[in-house]
């Protein structure tokens, strides 16, 4: 597994602390397509290129999570077509890049109730998450059929199931048990979540989870956006400073 030293990362230009938890809201498929004349799963095609070099870069600058929208919720609205290429890319993109991510000992996870989506795609996707299932290396969170509000739905249920079977008071209940039902259970918060595409808004990603996130909102669509845009972005996050309340 390939790792930059401090001394590599310093001649990046990042000197400071890096997120330990990097979120993005990869926006800008469909209209990169478009200005190019082509069909949209097209865009979508080049998203997923863009994607490996972007978790490659993520695993060597030793951030230790990703998580990447790839599926919301509500992303059940688009045409049926579409929705049919974007699964056909899931099960590519895991079936193509399994070995190399394992090699990389990046650890997969799925954030979101996949059960909705059909057997092939499962079965690709639990196929990743055992492999890598005890890789120490990038925590890498594919966002499929994810809504915050529909994790938080499903994380009180599951609070509230554990609350009658162990008779706890009200009082009893904390943050940290509510955090335990969410699917990202174990992981820091987001430090930095970014959206590409232009859009200012967080479309239902990871709700809780960015309470003090650091939010960049970029231009570029995701396609476009290189590695050089993601370092820029990394370098803009060293420059802010985090207060969490306090002075
Ligand atoms: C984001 O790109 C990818 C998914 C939602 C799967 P879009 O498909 O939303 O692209 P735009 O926003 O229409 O350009
Ligand atoms: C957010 O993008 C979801 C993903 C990137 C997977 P959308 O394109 O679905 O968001 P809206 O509809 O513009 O808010
Ligand atoms: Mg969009």
């Amino acid at each position: 597994m390939k790792l930059y030293s401090q001394e590599q990362l310093e001649a990046f230009g990042l000197s400071g602390l890096l997120p330990e938890h990097v979120a993005i809201i990869m926006d800008g498929n469909g209209r990169w397509a478009k200005q190019r004349g082509l069909p949209r799963p097209l865009g979508h095609r080049a998203g997923m290129e863009r994607l490996k070099g972007i978790i490659r870069l993520t695993s060597e600058l030793g951030i230790r999570a990703l998580s990447l929208y790839a599926f919301s919720t509500e992303n059940w609205r688009r045409p049926k077509e579409e929705i049919g290429a974007l699964f056909g890319l899931l099960v590519e993109y895991f079936t193509s890049e399994l070995n190399e991510l394992h090699k990389n000992e990046v650890c997969i996870r799925v954030l979101g109730d996949i059960a909705p989506f059909p057997e092939i795609v499962r079965e690709a996707i639990n196929c990743a998450i055992a492999k890598t299932i005890s890789n120490k290396g990038l925590k890498l969170n594919i966002a499929l059929n994810y809504g915050g509000q529909n994790e938080l739905l499903r994380a009180t249920r599951a609070l509230l199931q554990e609350i009658i079977k162990n008779g706890l008071i009200q009082e009893e209940i904390n943050l940290e048990q509510l955090e335990a039902k969410l699917d990202t259970v174990g992981l820091p918060a987001v430090d930095l979540l970014i959206r590409t595409g232009g859009e200012q808004r967080l479309s239902n990603f990871l709700l809780y989870q960015s309470a003090y996130a650091e939010l960049m909102f970029l231009e570029e669509f995701w396609p476009d956006f290189s590695n050089e845009c993601y370092l820029n972005a990394l370098r803009a996050y060293q420059k802010r400073t985090r207060r969490y309340g306090g002075l």
